[in-house]
């Protein structure tokens, strides 16, 4: 297994930059965290307070020639008020904290996924969806630690050692110097063990990734693991990784507990030492007895700041590994934007757009080098039939991916009723140009709702119409809670056909003036897509519609068809006049008109 590192000096300051771009969303919250500062001042004003209290109870009134109990209880009472004050700032201080945290947090995880919802389907053809699930889910609460647990430490922690250190000075400047010696020594073991905590660190969170990775995949892919009998060497190769995390968590782990055993082991050294020198100077006579419990007391808190602090360092490092991920994906700009000014024209009368269809010289590629469809130019006019036909990868789909413009052309332009769809919104060319596929996506939710597609504005009653349209009324009724039957794991609980028949009343339902079905009924039976059949011939009678078709069947009363090759229009004409030309049309149909009698006989 490789474990990448990140930690390059190149990494560290691109991170440190993306986590600095992220500070504007925390500006709005500036009066949360000017009351968190306010509270972790009082927290810590009342805990350097404590000893301070006890040392004034001692050398004033216990150990002082004329005992004062009356003193005593006083401050006693004074203690516990200043024990209550720093719980309660304590408290109000994390929780408000949190809070502002957490709203930061909203607000950059509903940011990152509003940018890549505009992305172009380019854009999820080259990052993989478990990535920017992680990105979507850990990565903003990495960096919500770091507004939060960073955050506060820096401010309270730091805080705390100063004014220790203050305190210590204002009882005696003498002692308060040799406890200074302290400093450079905690730095040096500080730097000694940062660097191997970093790396520990990271090699820990990318074995942890490599597992979440793992397992994302393969619970995907269950039922070929199943199928093929994987399961016992995927279980080793998950052994494996588990076994390398657990390694890396461990010495991750054993470094942070050494570190923070070496500084306790430091911090009662130096106990040691002020008993020492501050008992012989309470002998001499120059100090209190109380100020040595003071200097004590302060001392043992000195350390459990600095240890936080440095705890904070993971805290640093995974944030800026997180903001660099997530700046990696909000500095991409969606490649197909929407203009400045667009075009309402369209929109304004929707149920006017006639639906007419130009393309004018398409040339497109996915990849530079490899062109996909070659000059394409071919009209459809309004309410037309149009079927699409040609081998697997001759460039069917492509044509509709650049009609509802999931990808651009590289060359040439695509008018709906002569307007270029560049210069229409995304969202109003996807109102008017309605797309079902052979794979149907269904949500989590009710069929009703996937068929409204969480469209409030859409009735129940216009649900019912679309599916009925489709026929998909009484395959729907069958199912256990009809209409409001709940669907789960993208429908897995229903049938390949009942999963394409609620498509086909969702798209019904959204009422297209153009409408694209690619390969939609290649999922159904024979009896189901006589039913469908007869639901298009209905849907298409108001629109245009262009099917690509696997049985060309489906296309027989087509106005016209298209026959493609290798991205290019070699044919064209109605299935008789196609028919007769005796070309790739003919010997398509002459295949496929055995291969659709021999599966008729093979089911019946
Ligand atoms: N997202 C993609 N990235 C790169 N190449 C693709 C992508 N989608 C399709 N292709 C390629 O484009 C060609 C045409 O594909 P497609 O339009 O889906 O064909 P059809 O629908 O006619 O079967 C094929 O060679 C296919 O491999
Ligand atoms: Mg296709």
């Amino acid at each position: 297994m490789t474990d990448k590192s990140t930690a390059g000096p190149q990494a560290k300051s691109s991170g440190l930059n993306s986590l600095t771009r992220l500070l504007p969303y925390a500006k709005p919250f500036w009066p949360s965290f000017l009351g968190v500062l306010l509270l972790v001042l009082v927290f810590n004003a009342t805990t350097v307070l404590q000893p301070y209290l006890v040392k004034v109870a001692i050398d004033s009134d216990i150990a002082a020639r004329h005992p004062n109990l009356h003193g005593l209880f006083q401050i006693a009472l004074i203690y516990v008020g200043v024990v209550v004050a720093s719980v309660v700032a304590n408290y109000l201080q994390l929780i408000l904290l949190q809070y502002t945290g957490q709203s930061i947090i909203r607000k950059i995880r509903l940011d990152l996924f509003t940018h890549i919802e505009r992305q172009s389907m380019a854009f999820f053809d080259t990052n993989a969806i478990g990535r920017l699930v992680t990105n979507v889910s850990n990565d903003t609460e990495t960096v919500n630690q770091f507004f939060t647990g960073f955050f506060l430490s820096l401010i309270r922690d730091g805080l705390s050692v100063v004014m220790i250190v203050i305190a210590m000075f204002e009882l005696n400047g003498r002692i308060a110097a040799y406890a200074m010696v302290l400093l450079p020594v905690i730095s040096l073991i500080s730097l000694l063990f940062r660097k191997r905590l970093r790396q520990a660190y990271q090699t820990t969170r990318t074995r942890l990734s490599n597992i979440v990775a793992f397992l994302a995949e393969n619970l995907a892919g269950m039922r070929i693991t199943q199928i093929f009998r994987q399961e016992r060497s995927q279980m080793g190769r998950f052994q494996a990784l588990n076994e390398a995390h657990r390694q890396g968590n461990v010495r991750e782990y054993g470094i942070s507990v050494l570190f923070n055993r070496v500084l306790e082991l430091l911090g009662n050294v130096a106990v040691a030492a002020i008993v020492w020198i501050g008992g012989g100077a309470v002998l001499h006579g120059t100090i209190l007895f109380g100020t040595l419990y003071a200097f004590i007391s302060y001392i043992q808190r000195f350390f459990q700041p600095i240890n936080s602090i440095t705890q904070q360092w993971n805290t640093l490092q995974s944030a800026m590994v997180a903001a660099e991920r997530m700046g990696g994906i909000l500095s991409v700009e969606p490649a197909i934007a929407d203009p400045d000014v667009p075009d309402t024209r369209l929109t304004e009368h929707k149920d006017e757009v006639a639906g007419q269809i130009h393309f004018e010289g398409v040339s497109f590629a996915y990849k530079p080098d490899q062109p996909i469809l070659h000059n394409l130019t071919f009209s459809v006019q309004p309410g037309e039939f149009i079927g699409f036909v040609g081998a697997t990868g001759a460039g069917k789909s492509s044509i509709m991916s650049l009609l509802t413009r999931f990808y651009e052309p590289n060359e040439g332009r695509i008018t709906l009723d002569g307007v270029d769809i560049r210069s229409l919104r995304q969202a109003d060319l996807h109102s008017l140009v309605g797309l079902v596929q052979q794979e149907v996506y269904l949500f989590t939710g009710t069929v009703a709702d996937n068929i409204r597609l969480f469209r409030q504005e859409v009735k129940d009653e216009e649900v019912v119409a679309a599916a009925k349209t489709v026929g998909a009324h009484d395959v729907i009724l069958r199912l256990p809670d009809g209409y409001q039957t709940k669907l789960f794991a993208k429908g897995a609980n229903l049938s390949m056909g009942e999963r394409q028949l609620i498509s086909f009343a969702r798209i019904v339902a959204l009422n297209p003036r153009v409408l694209i079905l690619d390969e939609a009924t290649a999922n159904l039976d024979s009896q189901t897509e006589e039913l469908v059949q007869a639901g298009l011939q209905a849907v298409a009678t108001d629109r245009t519609t262009l099917v690509i078709a696997h049985r060309l069947s489906t296309i027989r009363q087509a106005n016209r068809i298209f026959v493609l090759d290798k991205g290019r229009i070699v044919e064209e004409g109605t299935h008789e006049q196609l028919l007769e030309h005796k070309g790739l049309y003919a010997d398509l149909h002459a295949k496929s008109g055995i291969a659709y009698e021999r599966s008729e006989v093979g089911t019946t």
